[in-house]
């Protein structure tokens, strides 16, 4: 039998639910509470949907749909948990109540992660007594295709809840970082925040279309970002002299560019021109179609990267 054995998922809506199915096909056995009447046959049917994919990547190790459970309380779902995933809506009155409710359900060193993906470790915490055993542990969309789950504790934290959550997440089949300090966004979010931001500033400034801006990443510099990271592909940027030669040579020219980045906020109207942008981009496409081809596209790029890496 794994280890942490017994997890528990509370809230099962998008991440919730594909978090599950990850865990089901590690051969977990997975107890679930949402406060939704229709999360229940949603989630089985997200599991249904979800476990071709699982078994394509290899991720299903003797894991079966048939452990799922279904509790009417919160306290209930967690109450044999060695793990548990909150994953409710990103609202700190509703965390907060939440890990109040459960603290007295749980077994002695459970470990409890949430997927907050803005929220911080030492705000969530005051929902907690004694919040030892409790991390970040934060997913990318959709969890079970996405490797990256990056994981916190702080001063609060017991560092064996902080290891504890790292091993079961690798276990389950993920890549975790450790983020060391607590900032809004984590690590992730923020890299994603500050290239958006400057997508956003050359589509309003009128350098290039929302299309042409979106494909100048995933046909450029997102196809590497996918297999390495910026400063490693930069290190081979320089031939061999590596990421110093590169500094040496490129210093003017990225001090010019982020000297002239745009500093913008996201408004109404910004909002207004890149849902005009989409429009054009997208045409009858649905958000379900685009889902589709982007779940077969990473599920395509990581097999055949699997053997590489
Ligand atoms: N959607 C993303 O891309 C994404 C990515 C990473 C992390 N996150 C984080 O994951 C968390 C959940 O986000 P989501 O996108 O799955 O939200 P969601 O709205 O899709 O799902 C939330 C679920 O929680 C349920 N719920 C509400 N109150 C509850 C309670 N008290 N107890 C149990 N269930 C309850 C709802 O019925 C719903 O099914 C948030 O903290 C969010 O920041 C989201």
């Amino acid at each position: 039998m794994p280890e942490f054995e017994n997890t528990a998922i509370l809230g099962a809506g998008v991440i919730g639910m594909s978090w599950s199915a990850l865990f089901l096909a590690s051969g977990r056995n997975v107890a679930v509470f949402d406060t939704a009447p229709q999360a229940e046959k949603a989630t089985r049917d997200y599991i249904d949907m979800a476990w071709p994919a699982l078994t394509e990547l290899g991720l299903v190790r003797a894991g079966s749909p048939g452990r799922l459970t279904f509790h009417k309380s919160a306290s209930e779902a967690v109450k044999d948990a060695d793990f548990v995933q909150e994953n409710v809506p990103e609202r700190i009155e509703i965390k907060t109540a939440l890990y109040t409710e459960i603290e007295p359900a749980l077994k002695a060193g459970a470990i409890v992660a949430s997927s907050a993906s803005g929220l911080t470790l030492s705000e969530m915490q005051a929902g907690w007594k004694h919040p030892e055993c409790f991390v970040l542990g934060h997913p990318f969309n959709p969890p079970h295709l996405i490797p990256l789950v990056e994981v916190l504790g702080n001063h609060a934290t017991l560092e064996s809840a902080i290891d504890g959550a790292e091993k079961f997440y690798k276990d389950v089949g993920k890549i975790t970082i450790r983020v060391k300090r607590e900032v809004p966004g984590h690590v992730a979010n923020r890299l994603q925040a500050a290239l958006w931001r400057e997508a956003l500033h050359l589509v309003k400034s009128g350098v290039a279309s929302v299309e042409d801006v979106d494909t100048a990443v995933w046909a450029g510099p997102g196809m590497r970002w996918a297999v390495m990271g910026p400063t490693m592909l930069f290190h081979l940027g320089a031939g061999a002299g590596g990421i110093g030669s590169f500094c040496e040579r490129y210093t003017a020219s990225f001090n010019r560019w982020w000297d002239d980045l745009g500093t913008l906020h996201l408004d109404a109207g910004l909002a207004k021109q890149l849902t005009q942008g989409m429009a054009e981009t997208v045409g009858e496409e649905t958000p379900a179609s685009l889902s589709t081809k982007r779940d077969a596209l990473i599920i395509a790029l990581q097999k055949a990267t699997a053997d590489l890496r």
